[in-house]
């Protein structure tokens, strides 16, 4: 069996979906679940790119322990510097530097020819190891690059130092056999490639990231980049849960394994969906709300008879059971505190408080609160950022031949603002009353609602996605009552809006004090 490394870029290229923003308690959250999934490498941002990206990079280098954790930078000085900065506190740290290498982006883009592009590389690579003896090198764009200059750049840049090299399909064109001999070629062309280990990231565009990922493995590569949900730039990246079921289910033809504990993929899916408001299609592979659903009778029958007739894993493998129908009303403090600890959340103080009070509230509502609410929950709770509009309660009128009216409590500043709105439906009428208390205009530009477990007392999972100042931002809301859901996902949304100008405008004053001094 060849052990193949599973490199995340989820809070990287991930986090680079149009519309997600997480702040640094949500990345560090995820990051720590992606060490429980049992990921060798977690790219964990791109310092330079903004102060949060910075100091989530940096929250994770202190904080997480057992993967590589990595940090993207261009081949500059400056963007090195930075990502080591951010980095210096990592167990194992990893400077992942890129270039580009095809024509089209030396040309129209970086407007440098390609000895020019060659000696920055390696210039960056020698820099990068200065700091760290593990130095990723990625030619972007490398499967439009001429192959003669991509292999001569990766000579160079491994006898500069480079112990991985990356060779992307940034833009989502290959096909995988295309791909595979191409990266076989790559394999038998550079004569120094014995001292690195190849790297493959592949992007969606066409809907072949999986299947380009998996050629490449047969051609030889070891390391895969690859995003939970196959979240990323446009249609994003290869997803984890695709490619490592693949090896895991098919590992006698592979012959190939990976670290992952495979248990813990469903739950850092979720996790991912509900911290970027990226909702799972119901129909994707792996994690999927239908991915193991029989509908028709003959499947059915079938499957009651042997599973495997119809099934090629199984949902418990990716840590779907049946769902753990556990607490209720009558449930203290303690055993909530304890079940959270078996679903992986170790929360105390004024987090517990809040997250408590919320699961007494949803006591009142809902009968049987399941895991899958419970993650939910905490998820959205705990890990929220500064709050400039809390919700504090929401009373609205509809129906067939009446006005819709809401009126809706929001606490700013510590005080609380009640504002009533019409509308032609209710959730019109919130939002509306809302962006009255707000005083700006606010545009919704996606509304997704989804049942979070089923039953008839389900919680309502809304995600919406918003214009706040020229940015997409989403956000998310939970609640029995959907137009109660439907204004805390809003005023979720609004509220990282604001700590993302918060955010950006900090970085430009940081910047700005770069430039001048
Ligand atoms: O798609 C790409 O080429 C990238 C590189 C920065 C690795 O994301
Ligand atoms: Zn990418």
């Amino acid at each position: 069996m060849r052990k193949i490394f599973v490199f995340d870029t989820t809070l990287r290229d991930g986090e680079q979906s149009p519309g997600v923003s997480l702040n640094v308690k949500e990345k560090v959250a995820i990051a720590k679940q992606l060490a429980k999934l049992g990921v060798d490498c977690i790219e964990a941002g791109f310092p330079i790119a903004s102060e949060g990206d910075f100091e989530a990079v940096k929250a994770i280098a202190q904080s997480v322990r057992g993967p590589i954790i990595a940090a993207l930078a261009r081949t500059n000085e400056a963007d090195i510097r930075r990502a080591w900065e951010a980095l210096q506190y990592a167990e194992k740290p990893r400077i992942h530097t890129f270039i580009a290498t095809s024509n089209i982006h030396m040309v129209h883009k970086l407007k440098k020819t390609p000895q020019e592009v060659l000696k920055s590389a390696v210039e960056g690579v020698k820099l990068a190891k200065s700091f760290t003896p593990d130095v990723e090198f990625s030619a972007e764009d490398g499967f439009r690059s001429d192959l003669d200059f991509l292999c001569e750049i990766l000579e160079a840049v491994i006898e500069a130092g480079a112990t991985t090299v990356n060779i992307p399909d940034t833009v989502g064109y290959a096909t995988p056999r295309e791909y595979g001999e191409f990266i076989k070629a790559v394999r038998e062309r550079v004569p120094n490639i014995e001292k690195a280990v190849i790297s493959v990231h592949c992007h969606n565009d066409l809907g072949l990231a999986v299947a380009n990922t998996l050629a490449a493995l047969e051609a030889g590569a070891t390391q895969v980049e690859v995003a939970m949900n196959g979240i990323g730039e446009r249609a994003g990246n290869a997803s984890l849960e695709e490619v490592v079921m693949a090896i895991h289910t098919r590992r006698n033809y592979l012959k190939m394994e990976t670290n992952i504990t495979t248990e813990e993929i469903y739950r850092t899916s979720r996790m991912v969906s509900t911290l970027t408001g990226m909702p799972i299609q119901h129909n994707k592979a792996v994690v999927g709300r239908n991915a193991f659903i029989h509908e028709s009778g003959i499947h059915q029958d079938g499957v009651l008879k042997e599973r495997e007739t119809y099934e090629i894993m199984n949902p418990a493998m990716i840590g779907r059971g049946e769902d753990n129908i556990y607490l209720g009303k009558h449930s203290g403090r303690h055993a909530f505190k304890l079940q959270l600890k078996t679903l992986g959340y170790e929360i105390e103080g004024e987090a517990l408080d809040k997250a408590f009070a919320r699961f007494k509230s949803l006591c009142d509502k809902k009968t049987k609160i399941s895991d899958e609410d419970l993650i939910a929950l905490v998820d959205t709770e705990v890990l929220k950022g500064p709050e400039t509009y809390k919700f504090s309660h929401i009373h609205f009128t509809s129906g067939t031949n009446i006005n819709p009216t809401s009126t809706i409590g929001v606490v700013v500043n510590g005080e609380l603002q009640e504002v009533a709105a019409c509308a032609k439906g209710p959730v019109e009428a919130t939002y509306q009353a809302i962006n009255n208390i707000v005083g700006e205009e606010i545009v919704l530009e996606d509304y997704i609602i989804n049942s979070l477990t089923p039953g008839r007392d389900a919680q309502g999972e809304v995600v919406v996605r918003i214009s706040y100042k020229g940015r997409s931002v989403t956000g998310r809301g939970l609640s029995v009552d959907i137009i109660e859901a439907s204004a805390r996902a809003y005023l979720n949304a609004i509220n990282k809006g604001i700590n993302l100008a918060k955010t950006v405008q900090k970085s430009q004053i940081e910047n700005s004090k770069v430039e001048m001094g």
